[in-house]
């Protein structure tokens, strides 16, 4: 064989290697999703290899390409947009020039990313935040927060938290002209986590006089209990997030100690002193049939004690909102949870769902049937602006 003919058929293998055999019927473009994903998992191949030959850490490489898509702050002809610190984490604010006399809704949104990678500037954070300023006539604050591996939890908690408590003031509030019952707080993945955390600590927190009115939680990650859920059996290969993929960002949240992640992809992180919590993840019983078909739960396997008391964040509701339990689920405001069908994380958000309506909570659940993991605000994609007019439209009758 020549040349040509070797690089040809090497051409070949690789290209029926990345390309996905069996995509969704349902899915709305299947092309361009395909491409995506083959570009996605390209880079975390390549990423992985990199680091594999010690010239790079993943996650700093995932940080550092998600941010060639910031843009700069700019203001248009409908909305301002500044930067500021709201308690010392930096912060985007979207002001609508429209005049008004009434006191505004507001938004607190807080980005995706994996707690490593992505910020309030990210093209379609921004974009999401101007449609939402301008479509509703509210004031955004997008919140950043350090990111792993420099800072592990709870500085990307806490960071959030203190900005949020900061624009609760009925100062800081009156500044903007918002109207004090009606902030809503809102994340998508990483995001949703942070914002499920900080909907439940709020609540409680004495300092914190002005309450928030709902939340949104997009595709949230919410508990690290059990990583053998039947979506995390089931689409444990998409490529925009596989269950290797999230373990690795969540065990990294934790700590930079990868002896973690190798404990939680056999799912034995969880000592036996801790089986009664399962309950508050038992999929068997929180899941709705449809999404449990097929699928036999199994009693956890437990591991050894060695990590939990290592990191007692386990057990922290900070960090894993769906193990608070019911006394203290039953204040939350309304909500609203958005899941996608094709998501390790699907069953997170549904199982949430069920915890809050047990507790009481009123919860608007938006399934999407064709959705997959990061496709909120994919503004490549039709499904991108459709997931995010359900959401306006959801916060314009509610907030
Ligand atoms: C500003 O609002 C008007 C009216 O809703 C709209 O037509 C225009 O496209 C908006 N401008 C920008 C930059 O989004
Ligand atoms: C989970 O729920 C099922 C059925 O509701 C039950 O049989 C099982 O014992 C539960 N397991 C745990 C660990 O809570």
């Amino acid at each position: 064989m020549g040349r040509k003919s070797q690089f040809l058929l090497l051409v070949v293998v690789l290209v029926a290697y990345y390309i996905p055999k069996t995509i969704p019927e349902n899915f709305e473009e299947p092309w361009k999703l395909i491409w995506h994903n083959t570009c996605l998992k390209i880079f975390v191949h390549l990423g992985t290899f990199l680091e594999f030959l010690g010239l790079y850490n993943f996650l700093d490489l995932l940080a550092v390409t998600t941010a060639l898509n910031e843009v700069p702050p700019t203001s248009d002809e409908n909305v301002t947009v500044i930067e500021t610190k709201f308690d010392n984490t930096p912060v985007r604010v979207y002001i609508p020039k429209r005049k008004t006399e009434a006191l505004r809704r507001a938004v607190f949104f807080i980005h995706g990313g994996g707690f490593c990678s992505g910020s309030a500037a990210l093209r379609n954070y921004d974009f999401l935040s101007r449609w939402t300023a301008e479509r509703l006539d509210a004031v955004v604050v997008s919140s950043n927060y350090r990111l792993v591996p420099k800072y592990h939890f709870p500085t990307q908690f806490e960071d959030v938290y203190n900005a949020l408590k900061w624009f609760l003031r009925k100062d800081v509030l009156e500044s903007y002209g918002i109207n004090p019952e009606r902030v809503c707080i809102s994340g998508d993945s990483a995001g949703g986590n942070l914002a499920a955390a900080v909907t439940q600590q709020q609540l409680y927190d004495p300092d914190v006089k002005i309450k928030l009115k709902m939340q949104s939680l997009i595709y949230p990650a919410l508990q690290a209990f059990d990583l053998d859920s039947p979506s995390y059996r089931e689409y444990s290969h998409m490529p925009g997030l596989s269950k290797s993929l999230l373990i690795r960002l969540m065990s990294e949240y934790i700590t930079s100690d990868r002896s973690l992640e190798k404990v939680m992809l056999s799912n034995q992180h969880v000592p036996e002193e801790w089986s009664h919590l399962f309950k508050f993840v038992n999929w068997s019983s929180l899941l709705p049939e449809r999404f449990r078909k097929g699928h036999v739960y199994k009693n956890p396997t437990y591991g050894s004690s060695e990590f939990a008391q290592k990191y007692p964040v386990f057990l922290d509701m900070r960090a894993v909102p769906l193990l608070a339990d019911d006394s203290k689920l039953r204040g939350l405001p309304l909500t609203y949870v958005l899941t996608c069908q094709y998501d390790v994380l699907r069953d997170d958000g549904i199982m949430y769902v069920t915890r809050l309506r047990n507790a009481g909570v009123q919860v608007t659940h938006n399934h999407v049937e064709d959705g997959f993991h990061g496709a909120f605000a994919l503004l490549k994609f039709k499904i991108g602006y459709r997931l995010i007019d359900q959401y306006i439209n959801w916060l314009k009758e509610n907030l």
